[in-house]
């Protein structure tokens, strides 16, 4: 046996076993589910904003993404969100967790709730509808916006034992106002928000500069912008319009406090 030379490596090496080759080799089937395969990927809600940037319309991305003037309020609420620490409880019973609150005069089996969006249908032509059937499903509660996407009975059917709420926006025509409201209450909508904070609306300078309008106006920047997104205006195009459920041409809303 030769000495072993100081500094040289100590591990015995062989070659490479078929069999042991196979262990590693672990192939995912192809799946057709292409929806499916790019949500498995998205880890993180940044995850999905990517995947929403690259498959949307920039006007209709910056809509949802975008706030008003120099966005320094949402700014800050992101980072008060990630300010948010845990402090971690060990040597704690885990083994149930019950999560469920109370919120408003019902249950709900989380903290929290889907706040309401206008116009849902633009950013996933499923809106509404899919934010309701998963918020029953979650057994959390779903909030329709005066300016959603999905008529209220809609939103209801999809939903038919959970919590909804509804929020509105006084129109200047105070019966299209008094009329939704009914609509909610008769289909079991148990909370209403009156929101209060826009009597006029905000200065959304994305929107702005991207020409945003409802219903989307084909201009050229805007064509040049959907082609490599030729499914978001597939959706648009088979699918009914967003303002025949409920009527506002999005008259702007108003309070009178
Ligand atoms: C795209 C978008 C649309 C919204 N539309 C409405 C609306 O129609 N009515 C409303 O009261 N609030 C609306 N909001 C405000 C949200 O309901 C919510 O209060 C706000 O986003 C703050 O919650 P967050 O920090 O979880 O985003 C909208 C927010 C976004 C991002």
């Amino acid at each position: 046996m030769t000495p072993q030379k100081e500094g040289a490596s100590m591990v015995q090496r062989q070659f490479p076993k078929p069999s042991e080759l196979m262990e590693f080799m672990q192939f995912k089937k192809p799946s057709l589910d292409f929806t499916g395969n790019r949500l498995e990927k998205a880890l993180t809600i940044y995850d999905l904003r990517k995947i929403a940037k690259r498959r949307t319309p920039a006007a209709a991305f910056d809509y949802t993404d975008g706030a008003a003037e120099g966005e320094f309020s949402m700014n800050r609420a992101r980072q008060a969100f990630e300010d948010i620490e845990f402090h971690p409880g060990v040597l704690t019973d885990v083994s149930t967790v019950d999560t469920t609150t109370e919120v408003l005069g019902g249950t709900s089996a989380m903290p929290f709730g889907i706040a309401p969006t206008g116009f849902t249908r633009l950013m996933q032509t499923e809106g509404e509808i899919a934010g309701s059937g998963a918020a029953g499903a979650a057994g959390i509660p779903f909030c329709l916006s005066t300016l959603g996407t999905t008529s209220i009975e809609d939103v209801r059917k999809v939903n038919p034992d959970g919590r909804l709420w509804f929020q509105l926006y006084v129109m200047r025509e105070r019966e299209i106002s008094y009329g939704l409201v009914e609509r909610a209450a008769k289909a079991g909508f148990d909370t209403l928000f009156f929101t209060v904070d826009t009597p006029v609306a905000g200065a959304r300078l994305r929107d702005k500069r991207n020409g945003f309008s409802i219903p989307p106006q084909l201009s050229l920047k805007t064509v040049a912008n959907a082609i490599p997104r030729p499914w978001w205006w597939y959706d648009f195009l088979t699918t009914p319009s967003w303002n025949s459920p409920r009527s506002p041409q999005p008259a702007v809303p108003w309070a009178s406090c």
